[in-house]
């Protein structure tokens, strides 16, 4: 396939419909989800994608209920422990993003030895979002920023010069941006970053989402022509 995406960025969304289609608690859906995750990684590895990233829980989805939270840390942890060995059978580095002093101890330590064993991997970056809100980063960096500039330098400041505070400092924009499930919305993801983004919208609910859909995306980037606000 040509023209690849560099980046592509996934809102996982439609597991709890997924699931209640079923008669089944919600937390089905997010297992089946994880299947899915799965299926887009195996499939950006195979195309060349350099950056998969997900937006896994939101700094909104702590207000979910107490028992959907906990089994999806508890889902997030158990996914790390099993595709460890996968990830580096197929040098994938594994990077979580987001507000990591919300979560707990034992989730930010898995979260740290994942990381840090898969650290020097030079294929595919896995960047998961975790309590991850666009307008949080913004504001996180703004904050960063006044902290280690001078009063001089902050004024002097362009917009490639703010890039290095945001979370993802290192890594590209997202190409192409995926949503899931029928909603046409941005959900307070990455919305600096997203500002030239493709965007792909799909009715289809993420844990239906495997291989053949994360490339009929693909294609359709393919098909779409970038001008940045220029002229060709
Ligand atoms: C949105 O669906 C999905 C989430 C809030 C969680 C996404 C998490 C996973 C797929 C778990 C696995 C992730 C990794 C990285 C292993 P929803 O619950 O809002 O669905 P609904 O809109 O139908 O209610």
């Amino acid at each position: 396939m040509s023209n690849i995406p560099q980046h592509v960025s996934i809102i996982m969304d439609g597991n709890g419909r997924w699931a209640q289609a079923r008669g089944k608690e919600r937390i089905f859906g997010h297992f089946e989800g994880a299947e899915s995750v799965r299926a887009c990684l195996e499939a950006a590895v195979e195309d060349g994608v350099k950056y998969l990233s997900l937006y896994a829980f939101s700094e909104e989805n702590w207000a979910r209920p107490e028992a959907e939270v906990n089994g999806l840390m508890e889902l997030l942890m158990k996914y790390m422990r099993q595709e460890l060995t996968n990830m580096m059978s197929n040098h994938v580095r594994f990077v979580v993003l987001g507000h990591r002093e919300r979560l707990s101890e034992k989730v930010n330590a898995l979260i740290d030895e994942v990381m840090a064993a898969t650290a020097a991997n030079g294929g595919t970056t896995l960047v998961v979002f975790l309590s991850y809100s666009g307008k949080w980063d913004i504001l996180q960096a703004m904050k960063k920023a006044a902290r280690e500039c001078s009063p001089e330098q902050f004024q002097a400041m362009e917009i490639k010069d703010f890039d290095p505070y945001l979370v993802t400092a290192g890594i590209p924009d997202p190409d192409l941006l995926i949503r899931t499930s029928g909603e046409l919305r941005i959900s307070n993801y990455m919305l600096w970053q997203t500002a030239y983004t493709e965007f792909y919208f799909t009715d289809t609910l993420w844990p239906d989402f495997r291989k053949p859909e994360f490339r009929e995306a693909l294609a359709e980037y393919a098909r779409r022509d970038r001008r940045y606000g220029k002229v060709k």
